[in-house]
């Protein structure tokens, strides 16, 4: 299928990386704002009977949205025969319960939405926590790339004895899979969040592990307060500076310079979000799913 990729603002490294692998043009695409503060989208390239896929991360998703909703609708009616979305980083995904009266089910809302205006999807590990597939908030074909086996392979070039640890439940399945495709130990603690910069983090039981670099891996870094909670239970315990991997490199605010002054030895994340920590590479990863994705 003849195949063009449109960059929203901010994504053109993975763009062009993946235009590479997917041996497929980058088309031209115009954003500004009108004076009133609209958006104004205009596609110059000739998209008619390709399949456009839009490449857009969605942290801080709001203002994104309608240049990504825009886009879509404009290349369907400029004669595209499909819009695929390329999210790596997929936002809402952890608003999955209500948690207080008065609340709605955003994630749900929120993949409504999408699934209104695109074909498909494909992005990197979203939140799968009390949903347990993206099948469940999204009514159109997608496709999920692991980072699992990226971090494994990092781990094994750039650390000796590493031990993992999970600073919650939910962060087990990335944290087990990446062990086991590295071949080493982990451990999973217990998280309690009372706000959303208040959260509690069992002690790690880490005794037989004092010679190890403890690696914390986790999916979403935001406000960075489960990592710094982990790492002062890792001091603690007289555990060596830990290296904090993260998959999505939200980090809210002020959150990375505190995470680095929380005494980690480096921060290392992949690149679903643009971020001077991105050290994993997953547009390999992404290219082969868009392929699986799209025939
Ligand atoms: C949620 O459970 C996720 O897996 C992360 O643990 C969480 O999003 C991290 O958030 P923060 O950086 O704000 O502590």
């Amino acid at each position: 299928m003849n195949t063009i990729l449109l960059s929203l603002p901010g994504n053109e490294n993975l763009t062009v990386l993946l235009a590479k692998k997917l041996n497929a043009e980058v088309g031209e695409v115009t954003f500004r704002k009108f004076p009133d503060g609209e958006t104004y989208t205009r596609i110059l390239s000739d998209v008619k009977d390709k399949c456009v896929v839009l490449i857009c991360t969605l942290h801080e998703p709001d203002e994104k949205l309608l240049p990504l909703y825009f886009l879509s609708h404009t290349a369907k009616s400029l004669g595209a025969k499909c819009t695929c979305l390329v999210v790596p980083y997929l936002a809402y995904m952890r608003q999955d319960k209500v948690f207080n009266e008065g609340e709605g089910i955003t994630s749900g809302f929120f993949g409504k939405l999408i699934s209104g205006f695109a074909d498909s999807i494909i992005t990197v590990d979203p939140h799968l926590h009390r949903i347990s597939s993206l099948e469940e908030v999204y009514d159109i074909p997608n496709k999920v790339v692991r980072a699992a086996d990226a971090i494994s392979e990092w781990l094994k070039q750039n650390i000796e004895n590493p031990v993992l640890i999970g600073p919650d439940s939910e962060s087990e399945q990335w944290v087990s899979e990446v062990a086991r495709n590295a071949g080493v130990p982990f451990t999973v603690l217990q998280k309690v969040r009372h706000g959303d910069r208040e959260v509690e983090v069992s002690v790690p039981e880490v005794d037989k592990y004092k010679d190890h670099t403890p690696i914390l891996v986790d999916d979403i870094i935001s406000t960075a307060r489960t990592m710094i909670k982990t790492v002062e239970h890792l001091k603690n315990a007289g555990m060596k500076p830990p290296i904090c991997i993260g998959i999505h490199a939200v980090f809210a605010g002020n959150a990375y310079q505190e995470l680095l002054d929380s005494g980690v030895k480096k921060i290392v994340t992949c690149n679903t979000i643009p971020h001077p920590s991105n050290e994993i590479d997953l547009s390999d990863l992404l290219a082969i799913g868009i392929k699986k994705l799209m025939h």
